[in-house]
Parts: structure tokens; sequence; C-alpha cells
């Protein structure tokens, strides 16, 4: 299955996307992961992403759409894979459908986590997430059991940079403006689906997981 993964800032694109890595045992691509290890690892990718990113912005098409092309290469992704938080604009996936064309395959289902703006906000700005094993939690939604210690690994739990409530603020209109378009263009396409996302974290991935079960008979 070749899946996207769409909701905007803080709908909960990478905590439903690990549920469906276990259970569909096809990789996760956060083009949002990839930047925050390279400006982790201080290679020129995370120079060129770290300021857009801090601010809320798009990192440049053509160093995304880079990424993207490559990582899908990738063996592992011969057997499908879920895009989280790819693509982010029209011309991204535009992009999108020329790598897959090229790689001879074809998207699977578009799924799109619905949350109203007004939610969002609280959502990223409690969001704490582990330094080792990349968990994310929330202090009022989803608590660890030890408040800053992550339950899997025992690690100490930080803050993103972005999640402040001003850059918060611009990647909101930063969806409305430029990601929104794409849930009239999957439409069209007759892919997409929409899920609420103010449902408990489980609801919803029951939810997407009915939603795949029934595309896959
Ligand atoms: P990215 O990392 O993709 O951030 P995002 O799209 O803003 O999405 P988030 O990761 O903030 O939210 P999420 O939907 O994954 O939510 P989560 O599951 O964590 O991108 C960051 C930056 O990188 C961009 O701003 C841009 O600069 C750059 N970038 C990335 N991709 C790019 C691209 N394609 N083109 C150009 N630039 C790009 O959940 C959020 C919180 O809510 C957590 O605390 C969680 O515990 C909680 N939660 C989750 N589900 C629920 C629920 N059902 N109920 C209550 N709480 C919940
Ligand atoms: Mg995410
Ligand atoms: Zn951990």
């Amino acid at each position: 299955m070749q899946l996207l993964l769409m909701g905007p800032p803080g709908a909960g694109k990478g905590t439903q996307a690990v549920k469906l890595v276990e259970k569909f045992k096809i990789p996760q691509i956060s083009t949002g992961d990839m930047f925050r290890a390279a400006v982790k690892a201080g290679t020129e990718l995370g120079k060129k992403a770290k300021a857009c990113m801090e601010s809320g912005k798009l990192v440049p098409d053509e160093v995304t759409i880079g990424i993207v092309r490559e990582r899908l290469s990738q063996d592992d992704c011969k057997g499908g894979f879920i895009l989280d938080g790819f693509p982010r604009n029209v011309e991204q996936a535009k992009a999108l459908e020329k790598i897959l064309d090229e790689l001879n395959l074809k998207l699977t289902k578009v799924l799109n986590i619905h949350v109203p703006a007004a939610d969002l906000i609280e959502r990223a700005v409690g969001r704490r997430v582990c330094k080792n094993c990349g968990a994310t939690y929330h202090v009022k939604f989803n608590a660890p059991k030890v408040e800053n210690v992550c339950d899997n690994c025992g690690e100490n739990l930080y803050q993103r940079a972005d999640d402040n409530e001003e850059t918060m603020k611009n990647r909101l209109s930063v969806y409305e403006e430029s990601t929104r378009p794409l849930i009239d263009y999957y439409e069209k396409i007759g892919l997409y689906t929409e899920i609420d996302g103010r449902q408990p974290i489980d609801k919803v991935t029951e939810e997407l997981e009915n939603v795949l079960y029934s595309v896959k008979e």
C-alpha cells in the first residue's frame, strides 16, 4: 500500500503513522522527521532546512522533493510506505506523481486527519518527544507514566523548537494557504478519505485501519 497521511500541523499524523507501521509493516516517511534528523546531525540539508522550520515556513520544494525521491527509491519502500507530511503543496503532489510513475507505483489511498484549527495549538504546545526513540506524547492528552520520561526507553522528553504558539500560528497559515488545496486535488483523483481526528487516539487508529482493510480487499 502506498499511503498518504495528511492533516494540519498537530493533527496526529506522526502518532497514527507509528501505529500503521506496526500493523501493515511498511515504513513511515516523514519529511519533518528527516529534516529534524539532518538539523541535529548538522548536514548541508539540515542547514538548508533549519531556518524555514523554526519560522514555520516550508522548506524549498526542490530540496524536499529531492529527499523524497531518494527515500522512495530505497528497497524497503518496494512493498509500500506511509508518507507523513509530504506532499504539502500542489507542486509537491505533482512531483510525487512523477516519482511514483518512474517507480511504476500508484497511490493506494489518501487519508486526511481532520482537526479544527482551534484544537491544534494546544496539541502542538503540549507535545513532548523522546530524544532517543522519537515516541510522541502530550502533557494532557497522552501523558507519559512519569513526567518528562519516555515510557518505552526511559530517556528524557523534549519540546520541538517549532512547537510554540507563535511558530504554530505561522505553520497553520502555511497549511491553509499551501496544503489545504490538496484536499480538492485528491478528492478529484478519487483517493481521498477524511477521518475525524478529534476522537481519542485509538479510535482514530481504528477508523484508519478500517478504511485500509476495505481498500486491501
Ligand atoms: P512536520 O514535522 O511534518 O510537522 P507538521 O506537519 O506541522 O505536523 P506535526 O508533526 O507537528 O504534527 P502531527 O500531525 O505529526 O501530530 P502528532 O502525531 O505529533 O514538519 C515540520 C516542519 O518541517 C514544517 O513546518 C516545514 O518547515 C518542514 N517540512 C516538513 N515537511 C515538509 C514538506 N513536505 N515541504 C516543505 N517543508 C516541510 O500529534 C501532535 C500532538 O497531539 C502530540 O502531542 C500527540 O500526542 C497529540 N495527539 C495526537 N493525536 C491526538 C488525539 N487523537 N487526541 C488528542 N491528542 C492527540
Ligand atoms: Mg509529525
Ligand atoms: Zn523513548
